[in-house]
């Protein structure tokens, strides 16, 4: 029988710790963040944790504002006796440097992974952005579980896009919409992209001419600026096919991304509810709260 775990909700955290709570039980803390005057974040937990499974909720997307309450809820969790603390953070940042890229760069995902190794005592999240990675166990060092948006996806797919072929932008995107196009039974094809810079990215969509009379669904874990969106949508286009369908499991939408991949003709925008955006149409709260209770039943 799983012990019911005190939700802490991180800042901006609290709709997903509240659809937590509605499938896992356990209750809300009451927590206190603020700023003091200086600019110092202040913390304060009302709630009795002593000898309970504490879980910490909240995406890491703009992880600025977050980072700092995270590591002090957690300290803080602990000194007042909690028996274990998890994080469950529907999306996780810091994933993609995750190599050094140019000289003298930092292999942030490598030092992310070991600060948050060090913060807590499990986690869990959605579809990491894991290429060059083959898990998180490579760089975390403490127990993890994955809940995966593709289930979800391919069911929207189905009730929502007649007749769609799923394309992926590049290599880094096959996982996803390879087991997207499994699980709705669709043709995939996987682009080929060239990224020069954050927001200079080419690709190619060759693959596409056997597909013409379908509507292209383009899959991507993550749309940050979407340029890698927005160059698949012209790709798509300049290959005769209809304009497409364009789904992504974590909208981080860096300012105006998501007006430009309008702009730019996608038909639809469409993302997983990890990151709050309008955008959202496809809930992860089932996977997402399947994967936490394997955590706190470890
Ligand atoms: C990286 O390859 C990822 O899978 C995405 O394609 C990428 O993060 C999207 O970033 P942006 O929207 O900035 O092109």
């Amino acid at each position: 029988m799983l012990a019911p775990p005190v939700v802490i909700a991180i800042p901006g955290g609290e709709r997903h710790a509240q659809r937590l709570v509605e499938r896992l039980g356990g209750e809300r803390a009451d927590v206190l963040v603020r700023q003091f005057p200086d600019g110092e974040v202040y913390v304060r937990i009302d709630s009795p944790v002593v000898d309970r499974e504490v879980v910490l909720v909240g995406g890491l997307d703009q992880p600025g504002d977050k980072l700092l309450p995270l590591l002090f809820l957690a300290a803080t969790a602990r000194d007042l006796g909690a028996k274990r603390v998890g994080l469950v953070a529907p999306y996780l940042s810091f994933m993609r440097q995750d190599a050094r890229f140019h000289p003298g760069e930092g292999v942030t995902a490598t030092y992310f992974a070991a600060l948050m190794s060090r913060t807590v005592d499990w986690l869990a999240t959605v579809d990491p952005h894991l290429h060059r990675l083959a898990s998180l166990d490579q760089i975390y060092r403490i127990p993890t579980k994955v809940a995966r948006a593709a289930p979800a996806i391919a069911a929207w797919i189905r009730r929502e896009v007649p007749r769609p072929v799923i394309v992926g932008p590049d290599a880094e995107s096959e996982q996803w919409a390879l087991a997207v196009a499994r699980d709705c039974d669709a043709p995939c094809v996987v682009l080929e992209k060239t990224r020069r810079g954050d927001r200079d990215v080419s690709v190619t969509a060759p693959q596409l001419d056997a597909h013409r009379d379908r509507t292209p669904v383009l899959v991507d874990d993550i749309i940050s600026t979407a340029r890698t969106m927005i160059e698949t949508v012209v790709a798509v286009r300049a290959a005769g096919a209809a304009a497409p369908v364009c789904v992504g499991i974590h909208g981080v939408f860096a300012d105006g991304a998501h007006a430009d991949l309008l702009a730019a003709g996608a038909a639809r925008i469409v993302t997983c509810n990890t990151i709050a955006h309008a955008s959202n149409a496809i809930e992860v709260d089932d996977a997402l709260a399947e994967a936490a209770r394997a955590m706190l039943a470890s």
